[in-house]
């Protein structure tokens, strides 16, 4: 079956964040949204139907989960990532920056150090922010053209915190980290005896090319700290579900981040999650493989965009999932210009690059997860934008 991408849908009215969401944040409608991490296509029919015949018993009781999604998890993370997992490591959590912050209340107390590699997605801040842990900034290198780890730096920066929160696929810099690099990561906190709690869910959309590898299988120590979250919600384009889930190797980890959901019951998944992700996982292969050659075709269209018509604005090449982190440092516009151009002048509601932390300065998030008539369109308002400066 092939699917339609370019199919162009009617989001406005549906109390869409992303769509509904920029009158909240910007104060007008007129502006392209091209912000928020999730697609203008439609979740999978057979996600959709799953749901539907859940919804046709008639009553929204209370409700386990069902057989199968445990069992589907595994057989998605074998066969898609090499991940032999047990069913008994998996729990059930509300999404994924909920579950950090959950995480962050079970394993560390206030005024405990944890550390981000920024820039990156601004919650792993804020988050812990809130919950009144103090972060240490451990920054990325952009170097040819992709975000490296200083290891010395991290190695430094580390001293005396008691997590990491990793990005795995980063995100906004899109990179997937290698299996060596990862490695690395695991030494230095082992070393220094840091959790990670790595947060997986761009891995399914790790582009053709590149594989990506889940934190926990790196070596024995990097299953030894982390506790690992990921979900099918990106992929496969169903984040206002929360169905995503926790994996935890190591037993001690394990009973206590378990015994932590349990007290609060926040572990316990709704009607929907369970069979939305187990459908995702059984019948999704197909469709994600024709989702990713459409994504790689609006980056690649958005690659050659730039260097064609706007060559002032450069890209880091996501190496998963559809983001991507224009490098707009050579227009030489102090920030609040910047994003002035971009939403007075192109009327394009993008992530301000500075909301990831330092190092987001001259840089924009541009979604691509969108039907390529809508990606031109966008392109063209940023072109016909920056030629008037
Ligand atoms: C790295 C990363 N983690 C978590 C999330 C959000 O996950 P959830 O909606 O499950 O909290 C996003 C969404 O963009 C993300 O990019």
């Amino acid at each position: 079956m092939t699917y339609d991408f370019d199919e162009l849908l009617e989001r406005r009215g549906t109390d869409s964040v992303k769509w509904d969401g920029v009158r909240d944040v910007w104060g007008r409608d007129d502006l392209l949204p091209l912000w928020v991490a999730d697609m203008d296509f439609r979740t999978p029919p057979f996600v959709m139907e799953a749901l539907k015949r859940q919804l046709s018993g008639g009553v929204l009781g209370y409700t386990r989960p069902c057989a199968d999604w445990a069992p589907a998890i595994c057989d998605w993370l074998l066969h898609r990532h090499g991940w032999q997992v047990e069913t008994g490591w998996i729990s059930f959590v509300p999404g994924i920056v909920r579950a950090q912050a959950l995480a962050l209340l079970c394993f560390t107390r206030p005024g405990d150090r944890v550390a981000v590699m920024n820039p990156v997605y601004h919650p792993f801040f804020l988050v812990t922010q809130r919950l009144e842990r103090e972060v240490v900034f451990s920054p990325l290198v952009l170097r040819d053209g992709h975000y490296h780890i200083d290891y010395a730096r991290l190695e430094q920066d580390l001293d005396g915190c008691r997590v990491l929160i990793l990005c795995n696929p980063h995100n906004p810099g899109g990179r997937v980290w290698t299996e060596d690099e990862l490695r690395r990561v695991a030494d230095i906190c082992h070393r220094r005896g840091v959790m990670v709690l790595s947060d997986e869910i761009h891995a399914d959309l790790t582009l053709p090319g590149y594989r990506h590898h889940p934190f926990a299988t790196v070596s024995p120590r990097a299953a030894a700290i982390s506790l690992t979250f990921m979900a099918p919600s990106k992929a496969f384009n169903m984040p206002g579900l929360a169905s995503s889930y926790a994996i935890a190797v190591d037993p001690s980890i394990r009973r206590r981040f378990q015994t932590f959901l349990e007290a609060g019951e926040f572990g316990e998944g709704h009607m929907l999650a369970y069979v939305g992700c187990a459908a995702a996982y059984r019948e999704g292969e197909e469709w994600l493989g024709q989702l990713l050659d459409y994504i790689q075709g609006n980056i690649d269209f958005t690659e050659q965009f730039l260097k064609e018509r706007i060559p002032a604005i450069g890209m880091i090449r996501p190496q998963a999932s559809y983001l991507i982190f224009l490098d707009c440092r050579r227009l030489g516009l102090p920030q609040p210009e910047l994003v002035n151009l971009f939403v007075d002048k192109a009327h394009l509601a993008l992530n301000d690059g500075t909301m990831f932390g330092r190092g987001g300065e001259g840089f924009m998030r541009l979604n691509v997860g969108c039907p390529r008539s809508v990606l031109r369109r966008a392109l063209e308002q940023l072109e016909e934008a920056v030629s008037h400066l």
